[in-house]
């Protein structure tokens, strides 16, 4: 039952097609017993400043801000934490009393679907990353602070990756980086990293990004697409014996990060799991 004592969060974004987060974060409020709600809201980029403030001014207590906004969305927040300002993007926003603070957990949440299901550290590991918009920044940023050896951006627009890497290059003492396109000498920098990265939006329809033949049982391999769960790209990589990643953790972890920053609560993380369908082990 939702009163007038709920508390409201939500989502907001432009379209706002096949997120799963009000369904994993619905069950997180259940879980517990919280008379909270996550409500998803389609907000049109021009509407961007007046749905921040009106949200605020009905009493959300936090809101996950996806596609387009991310970017947008800091001049309108009195504050915003210092990753979020290193990846120049918001993806959790807490609205905290007068305050409206951004945070992003995209980078926070990588890391931990990293470390905690595929034991992964990137201390000294080499990293191809593909594609160059916003979730590659937040990627390549959380394996730099985190002292990854090198990390190779490779995007179809070259000087995308090249101004990715312009604005990282110097800024890590452990970490080497560099910019190429798909028509570099790819299958020699894949064959000697450690973790390839999908960041682009290829994927959602059975299509791949490099050819899976380049890749070999020592190579970890991440993807952001979520849908479907099993990317055409992790389902060759797991048949060449590669430890693979779904980009249904990363959301999964992110998601948890925003819970535990609106109600200062742990997430229960076993039943956001199953609200996404993943596996409870
Ligand atoms: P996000 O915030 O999720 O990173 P984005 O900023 O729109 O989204 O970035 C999408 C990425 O997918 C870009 O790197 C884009 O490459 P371009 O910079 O060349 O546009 C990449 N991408 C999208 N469609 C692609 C395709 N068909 N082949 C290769 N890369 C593609």
């Amino acid at each position: 039952m939702v009163t007038e004592k709920t508390n409201l969060t939500g989502i907001i974004g432009y379209p706002l097609e096949k997120t799963l987060s009000p369904v994993m974060q619905n069950a997180a409020f259940k879980a517990l017993g919280f008379d909270w709600v996550y409500v998803p809201m389609p907000v049109m980029p021009q509407n961007l400043e007046t749905a921040i403030k009106g949200l605020q001014s009905l009493g959300f207590k936090g809101l996950n801000v996806t596609m387009p906004h991310k970017e947008k969305v800091l001049p309108y927040l009195d504050e915003i934490s210092s990753f979020a300002k290193m990846a120049e993007a918001v993806n959790t926003i807490h609205f905290d009393g007068l305050k409206i603070i951004g945070y992003n957990t995209d980078g926070r949440g990588f890391l931990h679907a990293l470390e905690s299901d595929v034991h992964f550290k990137p201390e000294g590991k080499r990293a191809v990353i593909l594609g160059a918009g916003g979730a590659a920044r937040s990627i390549a940023l959380i394996l730099a602070l985190n002292e990854a050896a090198s990390i190779t951006i490779i995007n179809r627009t070259l000087s995308k990756a090249e101004s990715l890497v312009a604005s990282l290059k110097g800024r890590f003492a452990e970490t080497k980086f560099e910019a190429l396109s798909f028509d570099g000498n790819l299958p020699k920098i894949i064959d000697s990293t450690d973790l390839i990265v999908n960041s682009t939006s290829v994927g959602w329809e059975e299509e791949l990004v490099i050819d899976p033949d380049w890749l070999h049982g020592g190579h970890l391999v991440a993807d952001l697409v979520y849908i479907p769960q099993e990317t055409k790209l992790l389902r060759e990589a797991k048949s060449r014996g590669c430890k693979t990643l779904p980009g249904k953790l990363m959301l999964l972890y992110q998601g948890a990060a925003s819970f535990e920053i609106w109600t200062k609560a742990q997430a229960p993380l076993d039943e956001m799991r199953k609200a996404l369908n993943l596996s409870t082990e």
